[in-house]
């Protein structure tokens, strides 16, 4: 099943990977859409993850970032990054990796130049436009932290619901879409926009990776019902 795949591997001069939560499942951070257990299972991610949930309660939603922060610390790349970096190393230049996810997994397994269209989880920012107070000094401790002069409050610094993508990687990967030979569509359910829209646009051969259906299977050439962690060595690596 995963010959002709590995035969356009071999054949592709561009190769753009497109990943999604399902390519950390094996490293043992839960889907996106699994993610809602014990305390947070009565939360869908949308009433999460956005701006008007943060200044609703900036003390729960901070507190649902730091379990996540918490989990993704202890967990490691899994095979299927690793095959990712080790492809990449041994072809400069051939490979664009966009990813959805925040975790920085594919980063931690030595891909470099990764696209992450929603941000890393690891990083903060400001939460309204910071002024003179918010820079010149340390933000207070705190969940979450805060200006001590202004109030204004520290949050994630990923991509909420509503928000917009950082511009300069969106372009970079709409502009690896429209110039690949082959996109890999990874562990993703495809139905958050417009990351999920890079696969529609490719110029090349799509290969979706998923156990599970996804709402990107219509715009493949060829679906594998497997693992990332299972499915991308046999790919990449070469015998
Ligand atoms: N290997 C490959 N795919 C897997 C695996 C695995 N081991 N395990 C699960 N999957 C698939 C699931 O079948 C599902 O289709 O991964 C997909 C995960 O889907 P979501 O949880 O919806 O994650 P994702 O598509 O990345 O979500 C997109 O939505 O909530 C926002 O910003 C958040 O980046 C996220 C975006």
């Amino acid at each position: 099943m995963t010959q002709p795949v590995r035969e356009w591997v071999r054949a592709a001069r561009r190769i753009a990977v497109l990943t999604g939560a399902g390519m950390s499942a094996e490293s043992g951070v839960p889907t996106f859409r699994d993610a809602q257990t014990g305390l947070w299972a009565k939360y869908r991610p949308e009433d999460l993850a956005s701006e008007d949930a943060f200044r609703a309660d900036p003390g729960m939603v901070w507190e649902w970032y730091q379990m996540r922060r918490q989990m993704i610390a202890k967990v490691e790349p899994n095979a299927g990054h690793r095959a990712l970096a080790a492809f990449e190393r041994r072809h400069p230049g051939r490979l664009t990796l966009v990813t959805q996810n925040v975790d920085g997994l594919h980063q931690r397994a030595g891909s470099q130049g990764v696209l992450a269209l929603h941000g890393n989880i690891a990083d903060d920012k400001w939460l309204d436009e910071p002024r003179d107070c918010c820079v010149s000094q340390a933000a207070a401790r705190g969940r979450p932290p805060r200006c001590a002069t202004c109030g204004n409050l520290m949050r994630p610094a990923v991509v909420w619901f509503g928000e917009t993508l950082p511009v300069a990687a969106l372009r970079a990967a709409e502009a690896a879409a429209a110039d690949c030979d082959l996109m890999l569509v990874v562990g993703t359910s495809g139905v958050v926009y417009p990351a999920a829209g890079l696969a529609r646009m490719a110029s090349g051969r799509v290969v979706v990776i998923n156990p599970q259906p996804s709402d990107l299977d219509d715009a493949a050439h060829e679906v594998l019902r497997g693992t990332a962690a299972t499915l991308l060595p046999q790919l990449l690596e070469e015998e």
